[in-house]
């Protein structure tokens, strides 16, 4: 373990008293790194705040602090939140991309015996965790909380309690050094965390995959995406997530990637488990009917076994139906692929390019496989290297950043009364079937995010 990482340890133990074992020696990812100079989103600056109108409380003492944005023409460093599922992260980034200092706590083990994440517990790792993050964070950068330039925390779509302790600490710091606050929309923030690589411009096609989201969106511009296809059950992360138990496979290291390492050792070809919607030639997902063929499949083994309901399946039986799930549910995806890359083409122009975004797409098997159909069909692909895929506080600072240079205009220096409104549901979280573009429209809009991140601050 490196020495930083025993040290924030350390730290995290002396200041959190209260944190169980598991939570104590929860994963903690802190890196420094470099990344080139972005190109900046252009467009019209739009200042609406979209916190209205969500039926969320706001805090009961509404915090002070500065609005608008530091001066924009000079570098400045943004300190990014996430507190939306079960990551408690935070990370500086300064306004041209350069990573300063990043910090994860996760809470896997946390939830590893529920065999899902409870909502009551995530709360509770979270205000356990996140003002170790979030100094570790600044620490890493070399940083103190002067020298930020702005606050900004991940407010929906998500579990409302946690985005409420990303929220609550955003707020509090902002208030107290006069800072000002800036909202992130989610999903927004996964997808422009590709825009990290400089080469990434405007519109480009985004595949979304993650614990609560499976989607593939036409990113137009910063707070301008329109939605290509959802999932109409479970996304694909839930559906690794739910494979890993059934194959009992929870482990400290989250469903997904236990079930991505029981797969290196099984045969991919070993268990007929059906392809979902091969006929359906839209960019919509399902995983359920995946999930459930799964169940059937290791309820075979086992009576094939002579074991019983909560028995574990030999190691082998194990491996082999893992690599088999995978194996179909990213067939899925090749599938969807193939047609939103027949949709977009035309609007895509001369260089089409896909960007794979969420927890998923830190998945090794995956990122091959869409690199294969990218190249198959002429389409340049841009991955995030995997700790910026699952939830991180990169993500958050730098769709930050992207959004305020897009609002540069908006007033600074008044103090003005911040209420936080934080949300688990978005317009832009609707199902699907009621959001997806017509078929032959991809520029028409399924829902628009500047009304959720570009502004921040409501005046009450
Ligand atoms: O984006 P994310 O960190 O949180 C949400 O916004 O949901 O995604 C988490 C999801 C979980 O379902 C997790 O099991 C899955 O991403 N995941 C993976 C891998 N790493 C994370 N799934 C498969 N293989 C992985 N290596
Ligand atoms: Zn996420």
């Amino acid at each position: 373990m490196r020495r930083a990482t025993m040290l924030f340890l350390a730290a995290a133990r002396a200041l959190c008293p209260r944190v169980t074992q598991p939570t104590r020696r929860s994963i903690i990812r802190a890196a420094k790194s470099k990344v080139n100079k972005p190109r900046y989103a252009t467009g019209k600056a739009k200042a609406v705040f979209r916190g209205e109108g969500l039926g969320a409380p706001s805090y009961d003492s509404a915090p002070i602090a500065l609005s608008g944005l530091p001066d924009t023409t000079k570098p400045y460093a943004v300190l990014g939140i996430e507190t939306s599922c079960d990551d408690t992260a935070a990370a500086v980034v300064r306004s041209d991309g350069t990573i300063l200092g990043e910090a994860v706590a996760s809470q896997h083990e946390v939830h590893a015996k529920y065999g899902g994440i409870v909502p009551g517990l995530a709360k509770e790792a979270h205000e356990q965790a996140i003002d170790a993050v979030v100094d570790e964070a600044l620490k890493q950068a070399h940083l103190t909380m002067e020298d930020v330039g702005a606050v900004a925390a991940t407010v929906g779509p998500g579990l409302e309690i946690c985005l409420r302790v990303g929220a609550r600490k955003a707020a509090h710091l902002a208030s107290n050094y006069e800072k000002p606050f800036l909202h992130c929309h989610h999903l927004e923030a996964h997808c422009l965390v590709a825009r990290l690589d400089d080469s990434l411009a405007f519109p480009y096609l985004a595949l979304l995959v993650s614990g609560g989201h499976c989607q593939l969106l036409w990113v137009q511009g910063v707070g301008d995406c329109s939605v290509l296809g959802g999932t109409l059950d479970d996304a694909l992360g839930e559906a690794y997530d739910k494979a890993a138990r059934m194959l009992h496979l929870s482990s400290e290291t989250g469903g997904g990637p236990a079930l991505e390492q029981a797969a290196l050792r099984g045969n991919a070809t070993a268990i007929d488990l059906p392809v979902p919607m091969k006929k359906r030639k839209d960019c919509d997902f399902s995983y359920a009917g995946l999930k459930n063929a799964l169940r059937g499949k290791v309820a075979e083994k086992r009576e094939e076994r002579g074991l019983g309901d909560d028995d574990d399946l030999p190691d082998q039986d194990v491996y082999d139906l893992a690599a088999s799930f995978q194996n179909v549910a990213i067939e899925h995806v090749e599938d969807r692929l193939k047609v939103a890359f027949k949709r977009v083409i035309n609007e895509a122009g001369a260089s089409p390019t896909l960007a794979l975004v969420g927890g998923v797409a830190a998945n090794a098997e995956l990122r091959r496989r869409v690199a294969s159909v990218a190249s198959q069909a002429g389409w340049r692909l841009v991955v995030p290297p995997p700790r910026l895929c699952t939830d991180n506080g990169v993500m958050v600072a730098w769709s930050a950043i992207l959004c305020g240079n897009q609002i540069s205009g908006a007033p600074r220096h008044r103090r003005e009364v911040v209420s936080v409104a934080a949300s688990a549901r978005w317009r832009g979280d609707s199902t699907p079937s009621t959001r997806r573009c017509s078929r032959d429209r991809v520029g028409s809009m399924a829902w628009r995010c500047t009304e959720v991140s570009a502004i921040f601050l409501r005046i009450t």
